[in-house]
């Protein structure tokens, strides 16, 4: 008998998963801390976590695991995290956080990142970068150089989330390429460091970690990590992906052709390219896919909405913390299109799907004697989705296929008018899986200790638990309420309309 432990380390909460290696199957699933966990705003635009609340919710995580059931920790064969991606966690030679993380969705270094667009030539950053430095984590780690010089001159390595909490189980600074690449680190055409951004930035290359395989025994727990989490002291931490990659590795997403989406915080759509893809706008991105060799190169190319299952959690709020199968059932007693009630869901920071302009969320068309509850659950999300297909859209004139999405039987896929919406404004076909980023990141771990051979044999109890088709009259309905939704974007966003109904 033996396990896998897989950590997903979100923006909401920390979910730990236990997979038996035999089944291939969870057996147990925890999640920490209960009511999502907050992100602070210190000033308009910005977004900042504690990276040690992120490890004390592994802690409590792995102990309400271990309460519901009791597994013996000497069996677990390896430990995989995944992690909110592009953020910046800033460590001093005593291995302290010296200032709270800038995560993912902090707009702080937009203009840092146009300026160096702008400066190093648009059409070198994206030969050599794929992106736009935009606002990933090298140019919110220029921020602090530039406005915090004081604990600039103390770092001693920066990480991502999920390399943070790699480095509390192990005492190990690492990242990987793929971890790089997110943080726009990465020359893909040279296969090497981003030597000219960090020059360009004035970043010292000494502050980026030593680089290890995705798939790799990349350290061992030690006694204090193994007490506080109540494992096994020398266990493998053997797997580390950003949530993207994570999610479409967990659905077996690995080649040219295939498509992952998820809809968590973020809602995002991931394709696969072997050769070089960027948009001229950097509006999608690519990073490094978790399976990528120089041999036979495997990028991803995604595109993300910050305000996916964020709104969603809001309007709960806003309802009295209805629960969501409630609003689910409750958004489908309206009709397809809300009525004319249009939402456009930009309230969680820049969007790079609009160029990072600065945005914010809006309701159009809201008539007092027609809209009830009912049509503005649903039209949040019609809304989420109609973006989500317009970033899609973008997907596909840089020439990714998407036809057929999978997606974990979680989150926002989990509402029938969220589907049926996204199926028929998408025109693609939906598979469902029984499967989520943490079991995802424990096969990944099952791979990098060599308890699995191959991806084949890591996905053994992954199962397609639902299939979803665009229907002839619902197509029809639901692309006339996505035209709408993009005529509501062009007046708030005019230069969206270079994209105008693909
Ligand atoms: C992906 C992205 C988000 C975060 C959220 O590029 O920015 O999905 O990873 O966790």
């Amino acid at each position: 008998m033996k396990y896998l432990l897989g950590y997903d380390i979100g923006s909401s909460s920390i979910k730990v998963s236990l997979l038996d290696v035999t089944t291939g199957k969870a057996v147990a699933t925890a999640i920490s801390p209960r009511q999502e966990m907050e992100i602070s705003v210190p000033r308009a635009g910005w977004a900042e976590q504690s990276p040690e609340r992120w490890w004390q919710e592994c802690v409590n995580a792995t102990a309400e695991l271990k309460a519901a059931y009791g597994f013996d920790a000497d069996l677990v064969a390896g430990i995989g995290i995944t992690y909110q991606m592009h953020g910046l966690v800033l460590i001093d030679k005593d291995g302290k956080v010296l200032r709270p993380a800038i995560i993912w969705c902090d707009s702080r270094a937009v203009d840092l990142g146009n300026q160096a667009f702008a400066e190093l030539g648009e059409e070198y950053c994206l030969e050599n970068f794929l992106n736009s430095p935009g606002n990933f984590t090298a140019s919110k780690l220029k921020w602090v150089r530039e406005n915090e010089p004081g604990v600039y001159a103390q770092i001693h390595k920066i990480q991502l989330p999920g390399d943070y909490i790699a480095f509390k189980m192990s005492g190990r600074l690492l990242t990987t390429v793929s971890g790089l690449s997110e943080g726009v680190f990465w020359n893909f055409k040279q296969q090497a460091i981003a030597q000219e951004l960090l020059d360009y930035y004035g970043i010292s290359t000494d502050l980026l970690p030593e680089v290890v395989e995705t798939f790799s025994v990349q350290g061992h727990l030690s006694a204090e990590a193994a007490q506080e989490l109540g494992l096994t002291a020398g266990t493998p931490i053997s797997y580390r992906a950003g949530d993207q990659p994570n999610n479409a590795f967990s659905l077996n997403v690995l080649n040219p052709g295939e498509i992952a989406a998820t809809a968590g915080t973020s809602g995002v759509v991931y394709g696969i390219t072997a050769a070089p893809a960027s948009d001229p706008a950097s509006r999608v991105n690519a990073f490094v896919h978790v399976n990528h060799t120089e041999a036979a190169p495997r990028n991803g190319v995604l595109m993300c909405m910050n305000g996916t299952g964020i709104l969603n959690s809001w309007l709960r709020k806003m309802v009295g913390e209805m629960p969501y199968d409630e609003m689910n059932r409750r958004a489908a007693t309206a009709p397809v299109g809300a009525e004319g009630l249009v939402f456009l869901p930009f309230g969680n920071g820049a969007e790079r799907i609009l160029e990072n302009q600065p945005t914010d969320a809006e309701l159009r068309g809201l008539n007092f004697n027609i809209h009830s509850q009912a049509h503005l659950l649903r039209a949040a999300q019609e809304g989420i989705v109609f973006a989500l297909i317009y970033g899609m859209n973008i997907m596909r004139q840089m020439g990714v296929q998407v036809r057929t999405v999978r997606a974990g039987n979680a989150n926002m896929f989990l509402s029938p008018v969220f589907r049926e919406a996204f199926v028929n404004a998408g025109d693609v076909t939906l598979e469902l899986y029984n499967t989520d980023a943490a079991q995802g990141a424990a096969r990944g771990a099952g791979i990098g200790a060599g308890v699995y051979a191959s991806p084949a044999e890591a996905f053994g109890g992954l199962e397609r638990i639902l299939t979803v088709e665009p229907t002839a009259g619902l197509r029809e309905q639901y692309q006339t309420a996505y035209a709408r939704w993009q005529d509501a974007l062009s007046q708030l966003i005019p230069q969206s309309t270079t994209l105008a109904h693909v």
